[in-house]
């Protein structure tokens, strides 16, 4: 099978290596694609945005499989285009990827399917604004609707800070504060079979202690040890099936990856958000203990075969990532530094932690940054323990001038287990 993956991140990365290890796969494309990524599969200049250019990229190269990676991609109705194109296509349509492009339509889904979220309020005056900011009280959570790169959510104390974000939004979800961990659920579906993955954790604030600014994410590891082991049962029953139900019925079908972020509350489980593809950096955790060959199982959910498919094999062992970051993250990153390194880590490290290019490229005979996350640094273990001793081994032998990591990912995890 020929593979064509749209994207650029350390996600798409992660996706390309599990269809690089597929036998199935037998040519792996991408575009755009990052320097990483250049050393297994082939790159085309193409913008992921430009529905028409995809469509014509893969109908040139007869690709039997397309995997749109990000959102805004999905957003824009990419996918409607590759399978316009007569191409199976792993990723919603632009109608249903409103579940992550609108959080106001994502809370309307929520409420006709019965599953439980934050009490919210859509507002688009300063008047409804305040009434819903009373209303609430601290702390406020106050989300831009559209697409945000993970940056359009406010969570603060300071009602003046609360209101200046929803005055700089054009509408915006202003909604009750859920307290409790939080659990990134991903499920891969064809819009009527639903295939829960197992769960990771995500660390979106930028500094050490969860404080700092909020990021993509920072890290992340599976599995849970601290979880209920019937979590994945629960939302499956009542989240994930009835979402992709109400969806269907409202004759906008969502296939492909349906993320749940989810808060584990003392009043049970709540939906924090829905996102439309793979979560970054979650994937490269849940994919490094996939056993599975990664890409039948995508042409399955393309395909609307997904009940076809056996279930889903996974390796006992712990994975963890750990996200290096450009100087200045998540304000505007400094790029066009060098990265040494990186085959340092190939040598030493492999085959248990490896490094998933984010943004990067290659300048001549080095390799330099070139976004505001740069690295994602993999590595898997008999337990949590191991894998962060081995991600952050790795890690250590990585240069980026400027660069910035978190050093406490999975630290909670692997001292409580
Ligand atoms: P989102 O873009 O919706 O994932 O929000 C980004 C982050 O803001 C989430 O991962 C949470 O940490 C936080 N957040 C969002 N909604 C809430 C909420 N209702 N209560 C508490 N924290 C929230
Ligand atoms: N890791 C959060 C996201 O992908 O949105």
């Amino acid at each position: 099978m020929k593979a064509l993956v749209i994207g650029t991140g350390a996600r798409e990365h992660a996706l390309c290596r599990s269809l690089s290890l597929d036998p199935d796969v037998s040519e792996l494309h991408c575009a755009p694609g990052n320097a990483g990524i250049a050393e297994l599969a082939e790159l085309h200049p193409v913008d992921a945005l430009d529905g028409a250019a995809v469509a014509a990229l893969a109908t040139d190269l007869g690709a039997d499989l397309v995997v749109v990676g990000p959102e805004a991609p999905l957003v824009a109705g990419v996918a409607d285009a590759v399978r316009a194109a007569g191409i199976p296509c792993f990723g919603p349509s632009g109608e249903a990827a409103q579940l992550e492009g609108s959080k106001a339509f994502a809370k309307d889904v929520m409420a006709a399917a019965g599953v439980p979220t934050a009490r919210s309020y859509v507002c688009t005056t300063p008047e409804e604004v305040d009434e819903a900011l009373d209303a609430f009280g601290a702390p406020y959570v106050v989300k831009d609707d559209g697409l945000a790169a993970g940056k359009g959510v406010v969570v603060t104390d300071d009602i003046e800070a609360a209101r200046t974000h929803a005055n700089a939004c054009d509408r915006v979800v202003i909604e009750e504060f859920l307290d409790g961990p939080e659990v990134s659920l991903f499920a891969i579906t064809d819009g009527v079979t639903v295939l829960p993955l197992p769960p990771a954790q995500d660390f979106k604030r930028a500094l050490d202690g969860d404080e700092g600014p909020n990021t993509g994410g920072m890290g992340a590891y599976s599995p849970l040890p601290w979880a209920d082991p019937k979590l994945v049962d629960e939302v499956m029953e009542t989240v994930l099936q009835p979402t992709v139900d109400e969806l269907r019925r409202r004759g906008t079908p969502f296939s492909g990856l349906l993320y749940a972020g989810l808060a584990i509350t003392s009043r049970g489980v709540r939906v924090i958000e829905f996102n439309a593809r793979f979560g970054d950096p979650e994937t490269q955790v849940v994919l490094a203990r996939l056993q599975t060959p990664l890409a039948s199982v995508l042409l399955n959910s393309a395909n609307g075969t997904l009940d076809t498919e056996p279930p889903l094999r996974w390796r006992e062992d712990a994975a963890v990532t750990v996200v290096i970051a450009s100087h200045n993250y998540p304000g505007t990153p400094r790029t066009g530094d060098p990265i040494e390194g990186l085959d340092e880590v190939a040598e030493q490290d492999a085959p248990y932690a490896y490094v998933l290019h984010a943004g990067t490229k290659q300048d001549g005979d080095a390799i330099v940054s070139a976004g505001g996350r740069v690295l994602s640094v993999t590595a898997t273990g008999t337990d949590l323990t191991q894998a962060r001793e081995r991600a952050y081994a790795a890690v250590a032998r990585i240069r980026l001038d400027g660069s910035q990591h978190r050093t406490d990912i999975a630290a909670k995890a692997a001292a409580a287990s």
